[in-house]
């Protein structure tokens, strides 16, 4: 029996949930910390596109932003011989890429944007990251409805989105995520002069009135996160689809 006739029998006898799509979804975040909000919503959101999908902690690797030498424009590969090169493999070979990251001083962590520069040499020429369904899963501390702070959530979301969009790439959404002020952890949030707790959340706030902000206790943002995975799935043709849709 050939090895596609067993494959197609295995598919056949299996149910529906259990099948699995061929269709790689990556999602890469730049969050130092183990196991992070932002960790656990980037899973959230694969999870929910049903498909096959990698996950990738930047902090694991080593990884130089770009040095926009172009010494990548014939080959459409970096001339930096660290990691980033198969992380940018990994980038071309997905169907689909969802980035997270942080964003501390109001704007993207600098592990997700070094990762960000570094998946230029897949533009020239060939354009390969084109038409790939992406999407941003940002966590901030500022909260939102304070209009006086920077919106950091957006600023996190836009240089996703931006790197998406100048690629061709069809940007389908982002989730936002509320997280943790450092200061709530660091021991000296309540005297230290430099705390970020009033200035985020007021003259009054204290450690424990803000306390730990955790993604699960989000019903926004699990609810967005859901809905990033089913929007990635349904632009992929994989939506609600349980056998193969292409081989790699
Ligand atoms: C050095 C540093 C600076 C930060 N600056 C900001 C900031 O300007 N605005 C903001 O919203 N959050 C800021 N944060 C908070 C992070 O966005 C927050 O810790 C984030 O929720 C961490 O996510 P994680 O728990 O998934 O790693 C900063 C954090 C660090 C470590």
């Amino acid at each position: 029996m050939t090895l596609i006739l067993q494959r197609l029998i295995i598919i056949s006898v299996l149910p529906i949930q259990e099948r699995k799509i061929k269709v790689k979804v990556l999602g890469v975040s730049g969050s130092p910390i183990k196991n992070s909000n932002t960790d656990r919503a980037l899973k959230a959101v694969l999870d929910a596109t049903g498909c096959e999908t990698e996950c990738v902690k930047l902090m694991d690797y080593t990884i130089e932003p770009c040095r926009a030498c172009l010494g990548c424009v014939k080959t459409n590969t970096c001339v930096i011989k660290d990691d980033g090169i198969a992380l940018t493999e990994k980038a071309k070979a997905a169907d689909a890429l969802v980035i997270a990251g942080f964003t501390p001083y109001s704007t993207i962590d600098s592990r997700t944007k070094a990762f960000i520069e570094r998946l230029y040499p897949l533009r020239h020429t060939h354009g390969f990251m084109a038409g790939k369904p992406g999407g941003a899963v940002i966590t901030f501390a500022a909260p939102e409805e304070n209009d006086m702070l920077p919106p950091a959530g957006q600023m996190g979301i836009n240089a996703v989105q931006f790197y998406m969009m100048e690629e061709g790439m069809n940007f389908v959404g982002a989730v936002k995520i509320q997280g943790n002020v450092p200061c709530v952890k660091c021991v000296y949030g309540d005297e230290c002069k430099m705390s970020g707790i009033p200035m985020l959340y007021g003259p009054d706030a204290t450690v424990d009135s803000v306390g730990i902000k955790s993604f699960e206790e989000q019903p926004v943002a699990v609810e967005a996160a859901r809905e990033l995975g089913h929007k990635i799935a349904e632009a992929l043709g994989t939506a609600n689809k349980a056998i193969d849709s292409h081989e790699k």
